[in-house]
Order: structure tokens, then C-alpha cells, then sequence
């Protein structure tokens, strides 16, 4: 728990070497990317304050929120760190690391959303926002800033950066997921899709039935066991989805209420297009 890890030691931490998306390890900009901590945690770096507060308060508010309902799909919170580690010397939030019992973790970081700017945002931080992923994001509702999969036969990590993605449009982002259920190969994760739908259904019900958070720049997190392929093993033992970063989701205390429909529409449209893999 947090409580036991009040100061985290410079050499308790190593890059987490799983991360797919988000602020990369980058020492101008004082960003040391997110951490793993020995004992197994996930630490997140809060690297703007009004961030920061706001997925702090999403964390520490869930509990007891409209949307609670949503835990099981979030990676426990542990609490509130410090970090000194080269040019980092500031917070960090403690998570569930949710692939860490993976042996080859394959992860795919999905922002959901056409609005990936949040209601205060500025008007060049709305345009840069709007610049990016365009293609995606317009015929699908959702944008893929990067993914890694092992190669079911040759065991190769590679990565996939949101370059990659950004090149992707409505038609070729299915090669995306064909790269990373390892199809077209004899050991694929086909099975893993039935796990993403009944996974997915259940958040996008969730969300649709409350009037309260909204998401924005937030990611639907697909993740896998290659481990496990050509085992005849249960798919829910071997994949997972998750929902991550909350640096922008806003509540009914500070923003409007209702029900949050780029989201809702993200979520929508993710669901048709696993769905036609399972065609
Ligand atoms: N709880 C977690 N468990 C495992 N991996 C995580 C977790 N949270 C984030 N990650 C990894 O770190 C990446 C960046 O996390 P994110 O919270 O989206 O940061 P940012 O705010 O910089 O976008 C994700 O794409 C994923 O690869
Ligand atoms: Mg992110």
C-alpha cells in the first residue's frame, strides 16, 4: 500500500519496459516515463499539476462516485509517491501493474474518443489536439498511439509507435490488429477477441448508464499472454482490457452533466470493428 512506500528509492525503479503510449522517458522535458517499482507497482509520473489533481481526484473520488461500477476494469490505486530519479524530483501515483503477470505481455493503447481535448483546454492545445490522428479519429472515434506484441512463432518483441498510428485510417487500422492478435500465424489470439467484447460491452454499459464522468485523452488498454497462444487454455486467463489515464476526466462538480457520448461513441465503434474479426 502507499502508506509503506511514503519515498521511493532512485534504485527500486526501472523504466516500465512495457509502456506502448503516453509521455516517454525524455530528459529535456524532465520526464522519466512510467517506472516500475521492485515490489511489482506501476508508477505513474504527474508531470503537469492540473493533471495531476485531476487524476488524483479520479482515483481517490472512485470509490464512492455514480461511476464505481466501472473498478474492476481499473488498476487499483495504491496512493501517492515521491520520485527522485535523474532529471525527475517530483509526484507519482501508484498502480496495479496490469500486465505484470504476464511472461509476454502484448499491449495495446487505445484513446478513446473523437474529442481528445478536454472542456479547459487551450485554444493551441485544442489544435494540436485536433491535428493529430485525424484520419482515425474521424471514422472511428478512436485513435491507437501504440501497441507491442511478441510474434507468436518467432518470439520477437517489436513496438509500435504512435508514428505507426498516426499513419492508420479506418480501413488499415484493421492491419494494426491483425499485427497484434498475431493472425495469419498458426499460434493467434483470435480467442482473446471474445474476452475484448464481453469486456467492452460491460464498460460501455457502465457508461452509458451514468451522467456523470466524462473522459477525454483516455485509453482503453488491450492486453494478452502470448505466453498462453496454442494452449487450449481459456481466454480469460490470458487477456485483459483495462481503462487507464484519467489526467482529463471530469466529473459532474466541474464540468456539465450527461451522458458521455464521445466516449460512448469511441466504445461503440471499437466493438464493430472487433466484432468483424469474429465474422
Ligand atoms: N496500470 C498500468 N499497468 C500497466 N501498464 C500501464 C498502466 N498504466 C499505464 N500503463 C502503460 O503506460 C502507458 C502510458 O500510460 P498513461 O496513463 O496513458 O500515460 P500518459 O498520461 O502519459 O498518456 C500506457 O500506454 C501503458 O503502456
Ligand atoms: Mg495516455
Amino acid at each position: 500500500m502507499a502508506s509503506s512506500i511514503p519515498l521511493i528509492l532512485p534504485q527500486d525503479v526501472e523504466p516500465l519496459v512495457s509502456q506502448v503510449a503516453g509521455h516517454a522517458k525524455d530528459k529535456d522535458k524532465r520526464s522519466p516515463g512510467m517506472l516500475k517499482h521492485k515490489d511489482g507497482y506501476v508508477l505513474k509520473p504527474m508531470l503537469k499539476p492540473v493533471q495531476a489533481k485531476t487524476e488524483i481526484q479520479f482515483y481517490e473520488g472512485l470509490a464512492g462516485a455514480p461511476h464505481a461500477a466501472l473498478q474492476p476494469f481499473i488498476p487499483k490505486y495504491y496512493g501517492i509517491s515521491h520520485v527522485k530519479i535523474e532529471s525527475y524530483d517530483g509526484k507519482v501515483i501508484i498502480l496495479e501493474d496490469v500486465t505484470g503477470t504476464f511472461c509476454k505481455p502484448c499491449v495495446m493503447d487505445i484513446k478513446i474518443g473523437k474529442q481528445t481535448w478536454d472542456p479547459f483546454a487551450t485554444a493551441s492545445k485544442r489544435e494540436s489536439e485536433e491535428r493529430k490522428y485525424v484520419e482515425c479519429k474521424k471514422q472511428l472515434g478512436f485513435s491507437i498511439p501504440g501497441f507491442q506484441v511478441y510474434d507468436s512463432i518467432s518470439n520477437h518483441l517489436k513496438k509500435f509507435d504512435k508514428n505507426y498510428g498516426k499513419s492508420l485510417n479506418g480501413d488499415t487500422v484493421k492491419n494494426a490488429f491483425s499485427i497484434f492478435l498475431n493472425l495469419h500465424k498458426p499460434k493467434c489470439a483470435l480467442m482473446a477477441v471474445d474476452v475484448y467484447i464481453a469486456e467492452i460491452q460491460k464498460i460501455f454499459d457502465i457508461m452509458s448508464q451514468q451522467n456523470n464522468v466524462h473522459l477525454y485523452s483516455s485509453s482503453v488498454l488491450l492486453s494478452y499472454d502470448c505466453e498462453q497462444l496454442g494452449k487450449n487454455i481459456d481466454p480469460s486467463l490470458w487477456s485483459r482490457v483495462h481503462m487507464i489515464d484519467f489526467a482529463h476526466a471530469y466529473t459532474g462538480e466541474t464540468h456539465e452533466q450527461g451522458p458521455d457520448n464521445n466516449y460512448l461513441e469511441g466504445l461503440k465503434s471499437l466493438l464493430q470493428l472487433l466484432k468483424s474479426f469474429k465474422e
